[in-house]
This record gives structure tokens, sequence and C-alpha cells, in this order.
């Protein structure tokens, strides 16, 4: 089996890797490749990457080049895992915001409307050269913003599924608080990307939610940074990027008084690329869990498993809403349980949402409509529609003003602009 990786330059990437060395009785891959543009990263993660394999007995074979065409040749599945603009653009996108009011985060609000509109147009690009070379490959999008995105390439009719860690990270958590193996945990998470809530943890078929709000509620409200009395208000489980829309003001009164995540990051890169460098490192460093992406790596390998083999476990996945939360247009993506197999992922059926989290889904489902047509036509006022139409803008000079500074701050990246 041949896997490319787009983004394989990414400080990400021994983390994924590091899972197919893991995890080769589910996945195995015998060619793996590595696709960037940046040679200065390509090459010492590609060489750690081998190291990885190598260092556990693992016997595929890791290449990389610059060459996207050549790259995804015979592949069975695709990765995307790239950030168009690097840290930088996502610098911008965390600041600019907040001088309007907002918050200023690269997923979320008009942050993560910029990054929609530098990245749907490069991805389409490569899921067309994917698809002209080797129609019959999946593609397994983690490039944010996911809903977004995966909108964008299923709508053009890719074969294409979005991904993101939020759910298996639950997951994890949850068993490790239950003391049970974290493939007994089924959630009834539901929501869109970056937009979700975990409504019931199920173990033997059973409901322990309450329980575990009840005995875990503190641990769990300081993890998301949220307070337990709205953890118990609600009922559920929220995902952290809640706290964006429950905490808005005061997390853009926190977010201006520190430096971004994005200059985190990029001094955390700086570091990994000379740990890397080391030609004695043949694992993946402990820095690298202080990246947002734990357990990036099993949920890439079950979902591409199951794509490729047809087997698998139930799966939170992103994919077309097609009536499963009636509410929604069929061409919505939702976050939900899926089966997936060789013909994709199929959502489970989800009990009705209750009106506490629909009219947020409802909403932020109309936003990613309209940032998508601005994604793909451009123009300023698809821009300025979007920001309008997004719950935490929802002004209009508040949404002039964005547009202006999205603009501003993209240009070099938007055609159109
Ligand atoms: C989580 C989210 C990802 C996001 C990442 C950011 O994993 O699910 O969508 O990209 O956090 O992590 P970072 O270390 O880049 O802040
Ligand atoms: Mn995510």
């Amino acid at each position: 089996m041949k896997l490319a990786v787009v983004g394989g330059g990414s400080t990400y990437t021994p983390e994924l890797v590091d899972g197919f060395a893991r995890l080769r009785d589910v996945l195995a891959v015998e060619e793996l490749v590595l696709v960037d543009p940046a040679a200065e990263r390509l090459e010492p993660v590609g060489r750690l990457a081998r190291r990885i394999l190598a260092a556990q007995g693992h016997p595929g074979r890791v290449t990389w080049t610059d060459d996207l065409d050549a790259a995804v040749d015979g592949a069975d599945a695709v990765l995307l895992q790239l950030r168009v603009g690097g840290q930088a653009a996502r610098e911008r996108d965390e600041t600019w915001p907040l001088e309007c009011g907002c918050v200023g985060q690269e997923t979320t609000g008009a942050g993560g409307l910029a990054k929609a509109l530098r990245t749907v147009p490069v991805v389409l690009d490569i899921a067309e050269r994917v698809r002209r070379r080797n129609p019959g490959a999946w593609i397994v999008d983690f490039t944010n913003p996911v809903g977004i995105v995966t909108r964008a390439l299923l709508t053009a009719g890719h074969r294409a599924v979005g991904l993101c860690n939020v759910a298996i990270g639950f997951q994890r958590k949850f068993a490790a608080l239950l003391g049970v193996a974290p493939g007994e945990v089924e959630l009834d998470h539901v929501g869109l990307n970056h937009l979700t809530w975990e409504r019931a943890v199920r173990v033997g078929g059973r409901d322990v939610l309450p329980g575990l709000l009840a005995e875990h509620g503190d641990a769990i409200a300081a993890d998301l940074r949220m307070p337990r009395r709205l953890l118990d208000r609600l009922g559920v489980v929220p995902s952290y990027y809640l706290r964006y829309f429950y905490e808005h003001d005061a997390v853009v009164e926190e977010l201006r008084k520190k430096p971004s995540r994005a200059a985190e990051v990029a001094e955390m890169e700086r570091t990994l690329l000379e740990m890397y460098a080391d030609p004695a490192l043949d694992h993946k460093p402990e820095l690298l869990a202080k990246r947002g992406g734990a357990f990036y790596s099993e949920a890439a390998v079950a979902l591409t498993s199951s794509l490729l083999t047809g087997t698998g476990p139930v799966q939170v996945v992103n994919t077309l809403n097609n009536g499963t939360l009636p509410f929604l247009p069929d061409d919505a993506v939702v976050e939900v349980p899926a089966a997936v197999d060789a013909a994709g992922a199929r959502p489970l059926p989800v009990r009705p949402l209750e009106p506490l989290f629909a009219g947020l889904v409802a909403h932020v489902t109309a936003y990613e409509h309209l940032a998508l047509e601005a994604a793909l036509k451009g123009g300023r006022d698809r821009v300025f529609a979007a920001l309008l139409a997004h719950p935490l803008v929802g002004q209009a000079d508040r949404a002039e003003k964005l547009t202006d500074a999205l603009l501003h701050h993209n240009r070099e990246h938007l055609a159109w602009a």
C-alpha cells in the first residue's frame, strides 16, 4: 500500500509515522511519500521518518519530493496536512480579528475564514491533480478548517473524508478516567468540525456520562478551561473550541495579553527541526506532545485502513450531512460517528439535536456555506456576507472592518483580492 502525505515536511509528520510504525497490523504501509515545497524541512523530517520505521523494524519505504504529481502516482490514499502561508499566516489570523473585538483563532471566526479562503483553492487544485493521476485514491483531509475544506472537496465530487482529533482525544481521555480500553468507549459526538458536543459516553451500551461528570467534572472542566458550572448546565461535554463561543469576550481579553499560539508553535518548530536533524533520534520527541495533534496518527491509521480495506470500527469523521441532521442542507458537512468502508463514510443515525446546540450548528453551517462561496468565487461582498453570517461577528460595522483587515492581511494569498 502506498500513501502520500501532502505537507509531509510538517513537524507533525513524526506523529503520523510513529502511528504507522506502531499500528502496522491495522495499516500495512509499504511506501510512504512525503510531499512538500519546503526542502529545508522535508529532508530532516523524511530522514527521521525513515529512522522511526527502521527502529521499529517496519519494512516500509520512505521517500520525499516536491513533485506532487509523481508523489500521488499509484497512491492508495493521499493525506492532506498542509498550511498555506505557514505559521506566519496563522499568526495574522490570530491577531487582526482581536483589533475588532473578535476572537483571533485559526479555525474559528474571522481568522478561520481567512484560512478557508487561502486554503480551499490550493486543496482543490491538489485534489484535481490526484484525481487526474489516480481516480481511485482516497483523500483524507486534516487540513483546516476541516469542515469547509471537506465540503469543498465533496461538493467537487472528490473521494474525501475529513478528520479531526477532538473526538478521539475525548475517547482516550474518558477511557483513561473510566479505566477501560479506548475501543470500549463509544461517543455520541455531534455537530460540525470544531463545534461539537459529547452528549453521551457509552461503555457496554450504557451511558456513563452523568457519572463521569459527577466524579471527574472538575478535571474535565479544567482541561477545557471552562467553568464546571457550565458543563453541569449543558449536561454534555463541549469541545474546547466552544470556549470561543461561550466565553468569547473573555477569550478576546486573554488573547490580547499573550503571545499568539502561532508564535509559540513557530518556536517549538525551530527546536523540533533541530532535534530531527540529529541522526541519533529515532522516535517522536516528547516535545511534539505540546502540539495540539495528540492521537492524530491513531485516527488517521484507523480511517485510512477502513477506507482501503473496508473494515473497521465506527469512527467520528467529517462527511456530507445527507439528512443526518434534518435541519441542515444535505450538502453541509457534519462531524459525527460514521460507518466507514471502501465506499466511504456513512453517518450513523443521530438522535434529534437539542435547540441549545442546534441553533449554533445551523448558524455556523450557514456561515460555512457562505465561506465556501467566498473561497470559490472571491469578491469583497462574499467575504463580508460570510462574516456577517458568523455568530461571532453578526454586526455590519464589525463585518466591514474585519473584511478590510482580512483582505489587507491576505492579499498575497488571494489571487482575486
Ligand atoms: C487540534 C485541532 C487541530 C489543530 C490543532 C492545533 O489538534 O483538532 O485541528 O490544527 O489542534 O494544534 P497546534 O499545536 O498547531 O496549536
Ligand atoms: Mn481539528
